[in-house]
């Protein structure tokens, strides 16, 4: 009787961490996510309106695909690139609704909400891309995302597309003057509304999936973007001219709605945001390689009459875009423009 007590009880040792591991193990999630419905993974919809070959379509896709591998499957970021789920002006109430968590929308589509954020459009504000890093990071930098966390939305970090350039199909802009009257499409952004007026230009706004066929239509004459936007969605195929200008930053807020990225877990969103953190960092190399691969693809071709600014154009395009500044400094003030690295460095 003693004996089979005492192996009743070697057993019961045994088997306790067993218990134990089954226990903590019916707490946590299982291995295998695949396995689970939507409603019990972490579902994230992540839209954009730009190609798959950018590099924020390129970006979009390796933040999903590691977060995935570093959750074990438990979060699944959907990725609607091409403007396919929401376009232009429809993916940030998408947004706010809830039926998309989020989004990755070029700074200037955000002026409506938050005008100061159009200090990024000023053009010629920044020199190089790691002034724009510089800036984005700076007090005045995390100011302008604490503004738009009053629009319930949280910025996570920063992806670049790069320097406009300017392409057109009248003739090749070598002087600024040679922008007169022609019709240039614009994101919605006063500031750059501002900019090509003050060349004597038309600024129109259209979205940026409808920029191939309203160019197809005749509708504008010309507009800025970045290369790698500009030979995805083959603009340069309708267009004669370009100038390669670099007069204007183009770059994104990754942007999570407030409420969504507030009711996540502690470490969903350390995972998030250390992830963001590593990708932010590769699209910042990826969208130098990608633009310069870009340029010398366009040079090969012979396809569209090119132009490059010189550094003593460019220094008397800036003059010339001065009253820009002040445009912007009587509208929302000179707190930001103080703090562009360019002029801070003179200080
Ligand atoms: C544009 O509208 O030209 C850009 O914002 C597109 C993009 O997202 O890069």
């Amino acid at each position: 009787m003693k004996r089979r007590f005492g192996i009743f009880i070697l057993c019961f040792l045994f088997t306790i961490p067993f218990i134990v591991l089954v226990a903590s193990q019916s707490n946590s999630y299982p291995y295998d996510y695949e396995q689970l419905s939507e409603n019990e993974r972490l579902v994230i919809r992540f839209s954009h309106v730009v190609g798959e070959d950018t590099p924020k379509g390129m970006a979009a896709r390796k933040f999903a695909e590691l977060v995935k591998e570093r959750s074990n499957g438990y979060i699944e970021v959907q990725v609607f690139s091409n403007g396919t789920l929401y376009k232009d002006g429809e993916e940030m109430n998408a947004l706010s609704r809830g039926d998309i968590q989020l989004i990755a929308p070029a700074i200037s589509k955000l002026t409506d909400f938050v005008p100061e954020i159009s200090v990024f459009d000023l053009p010629y504000a920044f020199h190089s891309l790691d002034e724009v890093h510089e800036f984005a990071e700076s007090e005045a930098g995390h100011q302008l995302t604490e503004k738009l966390k009053e629009h319930n939305l949280y910025a996570l970090g920063l992806w670049d597309s790069g320097f406009k350039q300017l392409s057109n199909r009248v003739r090749p802009i070598h002087h600024y003057n040679d922008l007169a009257n022609l019709s240039m499409r614009i994101m919605p952004s006063d500031i750059l509304a501002e900019q090509f007026s003050t060349l004597g230009a038309i600024p129109k706004e259209y979205d940026f999936n409808a920029v191939y066929h309203e160019l197809q239509k005749g509708s504008f004459d010309g507009q800025e973007n970045t290369l790698t936007n500009i030979t995805s969605k083959n603009f340069y195929t309708l267009q004669d001219y370009l100038t390669i200008s670099n007069h204007g930053y183009l770059g994104y807020y990754i942007l999570f709605n407030l409420e969504f990225w507030n009711s996540l877990d502690e470490d969903v969103k350390q995972l998030l945001t250390e992830t963001l953190i590593e990708v932010q960092q590769w699209e910042w190399e990826l969208t130098e390689k990608l633009n310069n691969e870009t340029l010398q693809k366009i040079e090969n071709c012979q396809c569209i009459e090119l132009h490059y600014l010189s550094d003593e154009d460019i220094k008397v395009w800036e003059e010339k875009f001065e009253p820009v500044y002040d445009y912007y400094s009587k509208n929302y003030g000179n707190q930001f423009i103080k703090a562009l690295p360019k002029f801070k460095s003179n200080t």
